[in-house]
């Protein structure tokens, strides 16, 4: 069999282990061949490949990115774009693909699986919102990131007595804000799923301040004040129709300044949490992915994907990843608002 292997959607640590795991069990064990498309959907689409061998997976556990490039290309936004992918595969001799990405790339792979091509997909996200799956590779890196960050944060925010806002990702769900949060000892911790009211912000920030200590606040990107009046939306939308998020983090600062008195700063981690080496954490997820896919591409258990369920990896069919995002339920907010204030 000849199988396609793509990575869509923002990357994320891990990509490259799923890749080699794929890659070395489907020829070590199987006896398959392989070709990687190149940024995602785009490369099946265009029929942009490159080799996949064992000689080209060596060396990938512990990097970062991925070698066969990401994008947002949505083939069902494309004229002619599923034909156009039905085209290279038969090109390429391509029977089949691996797809590895999150929720658009996944809900593509399950529509193609619909129209008739051979697809098991891998689930990725730095988010960990996909349902489907207990945790997606690339939660872990980027909530260690972040963690770091906020530790070397506590230090500063001392010294000058100041508010430090950190602005995370998570645009609808706000796991990363919350586990970093937790792991950091944030005072005050902000996610979509709970709206925000300023004034009561600004009273954890005052006790924390009584405290004799200085305050963090842990804000996701996408999180909205009750009245939904202080989030900065671009209006731009990406080939998936997301609202591209940013800048809650000076909103805050700014409000916080006005209504404390109290000097703000914000640091925006960025992409810096889907940057560099994974954690081993990821590296062993990413890898166990991408053994049991290419196990259910052997299979021909199309239409499925891989999930971890406790510490099995299991399949579930493709239509699960997609079906509801998973968000931080009220119960999880509840553990860290204990901590917050003083
Ligand atoms: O879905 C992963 C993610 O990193 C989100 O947390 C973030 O909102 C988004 O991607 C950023 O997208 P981009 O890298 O395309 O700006």
């Amino acid at each position: 069999m000849r199988i396609g292997v793509l990575t869509g959607g923002g990357d994320c640590p891990g990509l490259n282990a799923v890749i080699r795991a794929v890659v070395r069990k489907g020829i070590g064990v199987y006896g398959h061949e392989f070709v990687g498309f190149t940024d995602g959907w785009r490369g099946a689409m265009e029929g942009d490949t490159v080799g996949l061998d064992i000689a080209a997976v060596r060396g990938l556990l512990p990097r970062g990115g991925t070698i066969l490039g990401s994008s947002r290309t949505n083939p069902y936004k494309v004229d002619g774009g599923v034909e156009a992918i039905r085209k290279s595969m038969a090109n390429l001799g391509v029977d089949a693909l691996v797809a590895i990405g999150g929720e658009d790339t996944l809900g593509v792979a399950r529509r193609l699986t619909d129209d008739g091509v051979l697809v098991v997909g891998v689930p990725k996200t730095i988010d960990n919102d996909l349902s489907a799956t207990d945790y997606t590779f690339g939660f872990d890196t980027a909530v260690n990131i972040a963690t770091k960050a906020i530790d070397r944060l506590h230090t500063t925010a001392e010294s000058h007595h100041r508010v430090l806002i950190v602005e995370l990702m998570g645009r609808h769900a706000g796991w990363i804000a919350l586990h970093a949060g937790m792991a950091g000892g944030a005072n005050v911790i902000l996610i979509p799923e709970r709206p925000f009211d300023i004034g009561t912000v600004c009273e954890y920030i005052e006790d924390r301040f009584k405290a004799h200590y200085a305050c963090i606040v842990v804000v996701a990107e996408g999180a909205t004040p009750v009245e939904g009046t202080m989030t900065m939306r671009t209006g731009e939308l990406d080939a998936f129709g997301h609202v591209r998020l940013g800048g809650i983090g000076q909103r805050l600062a700014d409000e916080i300044e006005q209504r404390t008195g109290r000097e703000a700063r914000v640091t925006v981690l960025g992409h810096l949490q889907r940057g560099g080496t994974p954690t081993a954490f990821d590296r062993v997820l990413a890898t166990r992915f991408g053994l049991y896919a290419v196990d259910a591409v052997h299979d021909g258990d199309f239409g499925t994907m891989v999930a971890l369920r406790g510490t099995d990896i299991v399949r579930v069919p493709l239509s699960a990843a997609t079906e509801e995002l998973k968000t931080v339920p009220l119960e999880r907010y509840q553990e860290v608002e204990v901590f917050f204030g003083a």
